[in-house]
């Protein structure tokens, strides 16, 4: 019993959805700040339309891959899956180590995507939903 209430404390307590503000914090903590030229506003209007900060969500692509944690990061490329499928895993970790609440290795990871020649244009949802607008808004009232 005592098990099972642990398990359940570890599951809820890595389940973790940021709030827009302190993201942006936590981001700016872990030098995202500018890296590679990007900027905040940037990393935050992509994490809001990959997850909507969600540090637990999958989604699974047609081709089979699937994307992981707040900037679903993509698991042919980035990471190795726990059924063995191939993968380059540039960032030489476990998938899962994406989705805990401690979002050390996902923002480690997100550095070396945006360091490849695509930079920042490896977010699909970047492009479509961020790339020439205002962002402005991603970051107001955050203190950053
Ligand atoms: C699989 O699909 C995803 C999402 O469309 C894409 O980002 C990725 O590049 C594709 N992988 C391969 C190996 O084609
Ligand atoms: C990959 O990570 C493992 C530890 O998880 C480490 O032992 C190994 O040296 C790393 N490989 C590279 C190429 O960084």
């Amino acid at each position: 019993m005592r098990g099972l209430v642990f398990l359940l404390l570890l599951a809820v307590s890595s389940a973790k959805v940021f709030e827009r503000c302190e993201w942006a914090r936590v981001l700016k903590s872990h030098g995202m700040d500018g890296y590679q030229g990007v900027s905040l506003a940037d990393w935050v209007c992509l994490s809001q339309w990959e997850s909507s900060y969600n540090t637990r969500a999958t989604n699974t692509n047609s081709n089979g891959s699937t994307d992981y944690g707040i900037f679903q990061i993509n698991s042919y490329y980035w990471c190795q899956k726990s059924d063995g499928s191939f993968s380059h895993n540039a960032c030489n970790i476990s998938c899962n180590q994406l989705l805990t609440d401690d979002v050390t290795a996902a923002i480690t990871c997100a550095k070396r995507v945006v360091r490849d020649p695509n930079g920042i244009r490896a977010w699909m949802a970047w492009i479509s939903r961020c790339e020439n607008r205002d962002l402005s808004s991603y970051v107001a009232g955050c203190g950053v």
